[in-house]
């Protein structure tokens, strides 16, 4: 059997916006309603963790009760026919609910927790983080979240992945946040590149495939009408 294409995907918050979770930048979106400095910066939290917290405690919660959409399963499928490696920018579990094997999350989890002193000690964390929890070494715990300002520690991998893929996509993502929206950059120039998204005007890059539509019927548009494949 001869081997599989690798299939790299990068996704952002609007692939999980038909599932209920907001995104940051569309209107209403969650940048609307906050300061990101305030809750999604070192300099934020030094100022009030509890802010802090408190905002990444309503995340979590809003993420143990949604579900993943069609456009979530269908990456799941397409494992049968790739080898697929899912770049996410998005910190709900999502992917892996909808049957996803190879997840990158580039901008850390909801549902675990780190110590604010040593990012190595990592835990698992489905209920609130409060004030005066505290890792095994006795620093505050912290949401594992990649704040603006911060280093992603998964970059270099994501890059190598990139540079892997015999076919890219990029889901529901706005592409205006850094080091991710330079992937597709290293994506080798012969491998095709598909942008599936709500608007996708805003983003020039000339030899993209556009699909102009919400994640759950542009990702089933792109699998049979691009990829060829009947599910
Ligand atoms: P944005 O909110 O910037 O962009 C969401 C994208 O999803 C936009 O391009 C929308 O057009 C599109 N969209 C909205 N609803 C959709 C739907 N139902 N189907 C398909 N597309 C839809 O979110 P991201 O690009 O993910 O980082 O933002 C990147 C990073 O910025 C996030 O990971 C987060 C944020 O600040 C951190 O918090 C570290």
């Amino acid at each position: 059997m001869s081997k599989k294409q690798t299939l790299v995907i990068l996704t952002g918050a609007g692939i999980s916006a038909e599932s209920g979770i907001p995104t940051f930048r569309d209107a209403n979106g969650l940048w609307e309603g906050h300061d990101v400095h305030e809750v999604a910066s070192p300099m934020g939290w030094y100022k009030n963790p509890a802010l802090v917290l408190d905002f990444y405690n309503q995340r979590r919660q809003n993420v143990l009760s949604v579900k993943p959409n069609q456009a979530h399963y269908l990456l799941g499928k397409l494992e049968d026919y790739y080898d697929v490696y899912i770049i996410t920018q998005n910190v709900d579990n999502l992917h892996e609910l909808g049957g996803s094997r190879n997840v990158m999350h580039l901008h850390g989890e909801l549902l675990k927790s780190r110590s604010s002193a040593n990012p190595l000690l990592v835990y698992d964390q489905t209920t609130d983080i409060k004030i005066g929890d505290l890792c095994e070494k006795g620093s505050q715990l912290r949401p594992h979240i990649v704040w603006f300002g911060e280093d992603v520690p998964l970059i270099a991998d994501a890059m190598e992945l990139a540079a892997s893929a015999d076919i890219f996509a990029v889901i529901g993502t706005s592409m205006q946040v850094y080091p991710a929206a330079n992937l597709i950059n290293y994506v080798p120039h012969h491998s095709p590149k598909f942008y599936i998204d709500k608007n996708p005007a805003q983003l020039h890059i000339h030899d993209l495939v556009t699909i102009a539509d919400v994640a759950s019927t542009g990702v089933a548009t792109w699998i049979t009408d691009y990829l060829k494949i009947k599910l």
